[in-house]
């Protein structure tokens, strides 16, 4: 069956789990059986956006550019899995008007425990002044209105977060549902399955 594509976009502060959930979604929709593709804002700013910082104006043309590749993959049945801070309402808004079956997913943590968490150790060096228009601390984010998934992610657990992602991928008919087994399955003990099965002369 061919899928139809669509474009999850997280957005949310740096550190709030963007990356780690769309990267366990994308495993989970791979195991599906769907095309997959992740435009990752470390990854997408070493390369098709080398080139801009973090002024207003750089951050809208990174989305711009990011935009035009998800709306190509996702009308082609990817599964398109964005994540970058994107912190302007407008510009995510701008993204959802050009591409069909678009997805926000707010990634919600407070600055404290981002803070706590530093991860990259970015939020000592923004609090210290040593990083400008670091958004959270010296520039501003503008939380979504109306997304269609948010994700509490100094509540939840990760695995948490992935299958409330996963479950509205379902729910809507993006995704097929799994039988309850299959997500506990690896592909190591499908193989072992299988080859049991061809043994006992069931395959
Ligand atoms: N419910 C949760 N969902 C996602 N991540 C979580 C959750 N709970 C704890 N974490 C942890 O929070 C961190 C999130 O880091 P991650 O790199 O995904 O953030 P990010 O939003 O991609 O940040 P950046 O914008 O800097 O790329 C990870 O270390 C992850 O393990
Ligand atoms: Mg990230």
């Amino acid at each position: 069956m061919e899928h139809k594509g669509f474009t999850l976009w997280f957005t949310g502060l740096s550190g709030s789990g963007k990356s780690a959930i769309a990267d366990d979604v994308a495993k989970i929709l791979v195991h599906r059986k769907m095309k997959v593709e992740r435009l990752d804002g470390d990854i997408v700013r070493q390369s098709l956006t080398k080139d801009l910082g973090f002024s207003k104006e750089d951050r809208d043309k990174n989305i711009e550019r990011v935009t035009f590749v998800a709306k190509l993959l996702s009308r082609n049945g990817v599964a398109t899995l964005v994540s970058f801070i994107s912190p302007y309402r407008e510009k995510r808004d701008a993204v959802r008007s050009v591409i069909d079956n678009f997805i926000e997913v707010y990634a919600k943590c407070q600055l404290e425990v981002l803070i706590e968490r530093d991860i990259k150790g970015l939020y000592k060096k923004a609090l210290n002044g040593e990083i400008e228009n670091f958004t959270g601390v010296s520039d501003p984010y503008e939380e979504p209105e109306y997304p269609e998934i948010v994700v509490e992610t100094d509540k939840e657990s990760l695995e948490e977060s992935v299958s409330k992602v996963i479950r509205w991928l379902e729910t809507n008919g993006y995704v097929p549902p799994a039988c309850e087994e299959e997500e506990f399955i690896t592909e190591i003990e499908e193989e072992e399955i299988k080859k049991r099965l061809e043994t006992l002369g069931y395959l």
